[in-house]
């Protein structure tokens, strides 16, 4: 089966008003690119203008984080039906930073995936290790543990591998580890949703620069990227796309 790369940028909480001029860098590079899809998620106050930028692009645009609820009271938070009214195509879920910061389990998770799917936006679902997870050996059980908790039923989604010790610190793992690890992840979601799970794009995250894209995407069921860091600037996110 074949699965079209992608390659996502996690703003993260970075990115001023005048950031959109990264975002129009990108766009400008990319026309008549197409040989992989290119999603920026930015916070969310600049999500509707990054939208209007990058109409007909190519470039799609996507969100960080949703809420389980359609509407209602939740001081704060921001719906998936919402982000889909606005042009988001997708939103991220489960990052490691939001299962910190806010204590976001696997069944938080799996609510939101469920919304998000239900809104029309593409789940893009992140688990990973963390260091002492990983020098234990519990790496792997860790990682389809978060699978198992947070997948939701339909498998219109995207996997993101995203060891929590990779993450901002340049530090990536070897590529039998990531071959492993995304082995492990396909075959969890073949078990999950049969055939369908072929076609699931798992994307790798942590430490992904211009300089090492090229090789981690080479590695078997690495579909393309999360990008954090080198997603900010045009030039270092253009040389990772044009990687995958
Ligand atoms: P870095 O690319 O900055 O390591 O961040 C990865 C990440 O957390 C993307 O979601």
């Amino acid at each position: 089966m074949t699965r079209t790369p992608l390659v996502a940028g996690n703003w993260k909480m970075n990115g001023v008003p005048d950031s959109a001029s990264e975002l129009r860098a990108m766009i400008d590079a990319l026309k008549g690119g197409g040989h992989c899809d290119v999603l920026v998620c930015p916070p969310f106050p600049l999500i509707g203008a990054f939208v209007g930028d990058a109409a007909d692009s190519g470039v799609e645009i996507g969100a960080q984080d949703c809420h389980f609820n359609e509407k209602g009271a939740h001081t704060g938070d921001v719906s998936p039906a919402l982000l889909a009214a606005i042009g988001a195509s997708a939103v991220i879920l489960g990052h490691s930073e939001r299962r910190a910061d806010h204590g976001e389990a696997d069944a938080l998770v799996k609510a939101k995936a469920q919304a998000a799917l239900a809104a029309g936006l593409l789940p893009i679902i992140c688990v990973g290790e963390t260091e002492a997870q990983r020098d234990s050996g519990q790496a792997e059980a860790t990682v389809l543990a978060q699978l198992d908790g947070s997948l939701p039923d339909d498998a219109g989604i995207v996997v993101a591998y995203e060891p929590v010790w990779a993450i901002g610190t340049g530090r990536v793992p070897e590529n039998a580890d990531i071959a492993a690890m995304h082995a492990a992840i396909r075959k969890a979601v073949v078990g999950r949703y049969g055939e369908a799970g072929q076609g699931i794009r798992l994307l790798y995250g942590g430490s992904v620069k211009p300089g090492n894209a090229a090789e981690i995407f080479a590695i078997d069921d690495v579909d393309g990227g999360l990008i954090g860091g080198a997603s900010l600037k045009a030039d270092d996110f253009l040389g990772i796309i044009r990687a995958a």
